[in-house]
């Protein structure tokens, strides 16, 4: 070996690849970290092919979304003797720790959403790692961590290095794995939104809640919200680059703690609600998720008063059976559920309820599913996000007995899906013949329709006559002419 740092293919253009799993959250996160590697010097590229680094951002909600990512390592694990590194980052990342250079020993990088201030850092490291490759010397003169968990270690792992038959001294880790106890939030100064309308904005990470089922609050760590003036300086600088529709994001957004100047000035959620719906130039306002829990009529009495806040609420009630809803720790009752959802009807406005379910709970009985299936009746959801369970590591419910096999999971889910969609119908069919405002999302060639998004979050496919001159982001009336049950079908009026 010579000591003179090698070239690698793709220096001077440094390239990333990245492909997203899971929730709005990932999503953002991922804007963020573009964001970060593009204010490095990094290009985002199209395909893993033309990448020198390839960055998996990751979900571990379900073992379905956890799996993917290990699938797609081993698909593309050849690419490691192009030079190529890889990264896992995300609830994957934090959930697996090390363990992922066991499984996957062609990853250099991983890093749980709670270190991602410290990703800066460890791209640099990687990069150090990278140029001075051929020399292993190296590893003792990269930069210390800059947090406390977010390190560089030379594998020394022999067994690690014979499955993959990799040599070790080749094996560079980074690992940001900081854990619950971060009460930083991941702001940037850059954020490389993909929609030049409608744009995310994080107000609160992690969570404290630990249902019975969840890996969230071992994956994105404790609680901690950005403050008011923070989150109101993005918006207007939204606004000013022409966003018109902004969606706060969190895990429970309405558990959100201001922290910004003396006490009697700090805003509750509804109130940052309502003034991130008063910024000049923002139409539309739309918040996910809530939790019943800390859901208050003061949400229903903001989205009344400040017309820009949408006609929508997300609140995921997971089971009908109080007892089910005991066993998952969720701290509410199917009574108290329905109290917030009248005080949501009795809104002057027309808001739409959404919601989440888990089917197959350990132990649910024939008898508490048909409890959930009961619950859809009474409350007419527009929208229901159904789940098998799905034990995950670390959380309470993976030692609860009874276990309902996945064929009767199945089996459940298509009962409830069969319940709601005809539920939709029903709800759709009070929108035959009004004119909504759409926010259009683009044009459907093949269809030859347009496609728009009510402020109930309602997709409203339209025709319009040839040349009305609309575009993406664009707002439009629409008369609506049909439907079916996870849409609508409408006309343009000019
Ligand atoms: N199994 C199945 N669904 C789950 N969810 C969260 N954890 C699990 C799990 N272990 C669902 C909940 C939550 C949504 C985002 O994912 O319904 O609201
Ligand atoms: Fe998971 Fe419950 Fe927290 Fe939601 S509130 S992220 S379901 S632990």
């Amino acid at each position: 070996m010579s000591g003179v740092p090698q070239r690698l293919p793709e220096e001077g253009h440094k390239t990333f690849y990245l492909e997203t799993f899971g929730c709005q959250m990932n999503v953002h996160d991922s804007e963020k970290v573009i964001g970060t590697l593009v204010q490095q010097g990094y290009r985002q590229v199209e395909t893993v092919e033309q990448a020198g680094l390839i960055l998996y951002n990751t979900c571990s909600i379900r073992d379905k979304a956890e799996q993917k990512v290990f699938h797609r390592l081993a698909d593309y694990k050849k690419l490691q003797a192009q030079g190529k590194k890889f990264g896992v980052l995300g609830c994957v990342a934090q959930q697996e720790g090390e363990k992922i250079f066991e499984r996957a020993p062609h990853v250099s990088l991983v890093c749980g959403s709670a270190s991602y201030q410290n990703l800066g850092q460890m791209l640099v490291q990687l990069e150090n790692a990278q140029v001075d490759g051929a020399s292993r010397a190296v590893v003792g003169e990269i930069p210390p961590p800059a947090g406390e968990n977010a390190g560089v270690r030379d594998d020394a792992a022999g067994g690690v290095a014979r499955h993959s038959g990799l040599r070790t001294q080749d094996l560079i880790r980074i690992t940001g794995l900081d854990d619950r106890q971060t009460d930083k939030c991941f702001e940037t100064e850059f954020t490389a939104r993909t929609n030049p309308h409608r744009g995310y904005i994080t107000i609160i990470e992690g969570c404290d809640k630990f249902c019975a089922y969840c890996v969230v609050p071992f994956t994105r760590g404790k609680e901690r919200s950005r403050t008011s003036d923070s989150v109101l300086a993005e918006a207007r600088k939204m606004a000013d680059l022409g966003y018109t529709e902004i969606q706060l994001l969190g895990q429970n957004v309405n558990s959100y703690k201001d922290s910004a100047g003396k006490l009697a000035s700090r805003k509750s959620f509804a109130e940052l609600l309502a003034a991130v719906g008063e910024v000049p130039g923002i139409r539309r306002v739309r918040f996910t998720t809530s939790h019943p829990r800390d859901f208050g009529p003061d949400i229903v009495a903001a989205i009344d008063a400040v017309p820009a806040l949408c006609d929508h609420v997300h609140l995921p009630v997971q089971s009908g059976s109080n007892r089910v809803l005991d066993a998952m720790q969720r701290l509410y009752s199917r009574e108290q559920y329905l109290e917030r959802i009248a005080w949501i009807k009795a809104s002057k406005r027309n808001i739409v309820i959404t919601t989440d379910v888990i089917v197959g709970f350990p132990g649910e009985t024939e008898s508490e599913f048909e409890q959930t299936l009961s619950l859809l009746d009474e409350v007419g959801f527009d929208g229901v996000f159904t789940f098998k369970y799905s034990p995950r590591p670390n959380t309470p419910a993976i030692g609860m007995d009874d276990a309902i096999p996945d064929q009767e999971k199945a089996h459940r889910l298509e009962v409830l899906m069969a319940r709601q969609r005809e539920i939709q119908k029903a709800q759709n069919r009070n929108y035959l013949g009004a004119t909504i405002e759409v926010m259009v999302e683009g044009y459907n060639q093949a269809r030859g329709q347009w496609i728009g998004r009510t402020s109930q979050n309602k997709t409203l496919n339209f025709s319009a006559p040839v040349g009305p001159g609309l575009k993406a982001g664009a707002y439009a009336p629409v008369l609506v002419t049909g439907l079916f049950p996870n849409s609508l079908l409408g006309e343009l009026v000019v």
